[in-house]
């Protein structure tokens, strides 16, 4: 019998040890021999009641095979991933398997290293394979370097494997055996929360303080593997890791002031329109004249972000390959990238997909400085998330989504040499032709045109007018009004009113009978579409809220009206 043992250990499965011990099989010979289940010390007293041999036998089972629990980063999802290390007799190798990318195959000369330098015997004599499953699933960055680790020392017998079980790893390791900081921490804690995993996560420090934003998870803070091993060691007398902890909220960092810049009521009624109601604005004007200024000024105005919001906001900044700043957290982004951006830049994409500006200014503010510079595809890959609030990037294999619920702010002059219709305050003429006017502006398709709620021009200043106007009002004063509108929005439809779908604009913006008329006429001869219409009523809508007003009146779809039509009428 004894005999047989050690003849059917090939055929046995190496999953047989640790918490696998129910899924194996009656016919299993383990099992109907000794009856022993799997955990280390009753398989010992159980083998030894069974003969030295087999001991031995189980001994030497148990310590080949280990499992450790990570995650790899799916677009914004953390799937979960089991890393299995197998050491085996046989010509000594070290394989990676399960659709592993290059940096996560280099991972192995990073984690020989690390295992050496830490002062661990390398198992050189072993075949070792490591197995990142699911195998259909991507997986990139440096993240699985230390459950890799941890996974051959467990299979080698210097952890013991059931120790691993409690807890999901990630991050990457230093040829010295420190540990690195990991994108996307947050992603990986929030996806822990979702799955409701009972497990303790550790990361490293820098990225633990990060992930620890997430409320009602165990995040444990190290700083190099050996303290990771050395927190695993069976015993009480194991030091364990210190809990991460979020950093405290600091000082917001200093927003420009709506107050510095002077003059431009109409621009700064918009302003506060769409920072209200969450539009998307253009604003259209001659060189200097304060446009950039006040679009900088936005992203002050809103509303403070609330707690998942931040998290979302968190999270998806976090991926971008310059690691999240913990200190801007719960501060609304604002990204202003330059118009030479591709359509992935702005978008996101590539392999593996990484979110594009749109994304990482989701909760915030995307200001396209000079619109028209963009290049058309970028521009137009605008329109669906415009609309819809999320991105889809397809790949041949997979599809990945990120949110992209950005308030989209943009600056554009009138014309090339940026002097059409602003002679009397500038004295200079402007030397465009009609027709290069014209390619100017038809670099901006109807679309996406059609999607920008609030079009308004800021006009020229006279110097001197400038200089002798007062400050103007505050940032703080407009955002007061602003949360109050947006109260309401909350309380009415529980969104702002830029995201009401066509389906309840008829039930939330209802208008008094003259105001109906009114929209309907004038969108008759303005010749709009039906999105247009719906669009001008929503920042209506808004109007009415920064009002107190519960029916739109037609003073309100009168100004909405005169809000987007800046580039027809010119
Ligand atoms: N309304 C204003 N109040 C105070 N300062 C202003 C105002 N308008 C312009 N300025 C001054 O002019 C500078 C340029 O303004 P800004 O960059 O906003 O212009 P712009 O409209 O974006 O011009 P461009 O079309 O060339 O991009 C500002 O830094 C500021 O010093
Ligand atoms: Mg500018
Ligand atoms: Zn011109």
């Amino acid at each position: 019998m004894e005999d047989a043992q050690p003849a059917n250990a090939e055929s046995v499965p190496m999953r047989h040890f640790g918490e696998c011990a129910p899924l194996a099989p009656e016919s299993d010979p383990l099992r109907t021999s000794h009856g022993c289940v799997c955990t280390t010390s009753v398989l010992r007293s159980a083998c030894s009641r069974n003969g030295i041999a087999v001991a031995r036998w189980h001994d030497a089972q148990a310590m080949s095979f280990a499992v450790v629990h990570s995650r790899a980063l799916d677009a914004l999802q953390a799937q979960p991933v089991t890393v299995e290390v197998h050491l085996a007799n046989g010509l000594p190798s070290f394989t990676l398997v399960g659709l592993a990318d290059t940096e996560v195959k280099e991972s192995r000369e990073r984690v020989r290293a690390a295992l050496a330098q830490s002062g661990f015997a390398f198992p050189h004599n072993k075949r070792i394979t490591v197995n990142l499953a699911p195998a259909d699933l991507p997986k990139e960055s440096g993240r699985f370097d230390l459950p890799i680790a941890l996974g051959i020392l467990a299979a080698a017998g210097q952890i013991e494997p059931q120790r691993l079980l409690g807890y999901e790893f990630a991050g990457e390791l230093s040829l010295a055996g420190e540990l690195r900081p990991v994108r996307g921490a947050l992603a990986l804690a929030l996806a822990m929360r979702g799955d409701q995993a009972q497990r303790t996560l550790v990361l490293p420090a820098a990225s633990a303080q990060a992930a620890a934003k997430v409320g009602g998870l165990d995040i444990r803070a190290a700083d190099s593997l050996l303290q990771v091993v050395q927190s695993l060691h069976a015993g009480d007398d194991a030091p364990p890791l210190p809990r991460a902890r979020p950093l405290p909220a600091p000082a917001a960092a200093p927003v420009p002031d709506l107050r510095e810049v002077k003059g431009q009521a109409a621009a700064k009624r918009a302003l506060e329109i769409a920072a209200a109601g969450a539009h998307s604005l253009l604003l259209i004007g001659p060189p200097g004249t304060g446009k950039s200024m006040l679009a900088q000024r936005l992203a002050g105005l809103l509303p403070p972000m609330a707690e998942d919001e931040a998290l979302a906001s968190a999270a998806l900044l976090g991926l971008a390959p310059a690691s999240f700043d913990t200190r801007a957290f719960g501060q609304r982004p604002f990204r202003a990238p330059h118009h030479s951006a591709s359509a992935v830049a702005l978008v996101g994409g590539g392999s593996p997909p990484r979110p594009g500006e749109i994304s990482l200014a989701h909760g915030g503010v995307l200001f396209l400085d000079e619109l028209p510079e963009f290049a058309r595809p970028a521009l137009e890959a605008l329109r669906e998330p415009l609309e819809s609030g999320h991105i889809t990037i397809s790949r041949a294999a997979r599809q990945a989504a990120f949110p992209a619920r950005f308030q989209l702010v943009a600056a554009m002059n009138p014309c090339p040499c940026g002097y059409l219709g602003a002679f009397a305050a500038t004295g200079r003429h402007c030397r465009c032709t009609p027709d290069a006017i014209a390619r100017y502006r038809t670099r901006l398709s109807g679309p996406l045109l059609d999607r920008i709620d609030l079009q308004v021009e800021v006009l020229a200043v006279k110097p001197a007018e400038l200089m002798s106007q007062p400050d103007g009002e505050p940032s703080a004063a407009v955002a007061l009004r602003v949360a109050a509108a947006r109260q309401r929005q909350v309380q009415r439809q529980g969104m702002p009113n830029a995201d009401i779908d066509a389906a309840r604009i008829d039930a939330l913006c209802a208008l008094e009978a003259r105001a109906a008329a009114f929209a309907q006429s004038a969108a008759q001869r303005l010749n709009w579409s039906s999105r247009a219409l719906h669009r001008a009523l929503k920042v209506a809508r808004t109007i009415a809220d920064l009002d107190g007003a519960d029916m739109l009146g037609t003073a309100h779809v009168a100004e909405a009206l005169q809000l987007r039509r800046s580039l027809e009428a010119a």
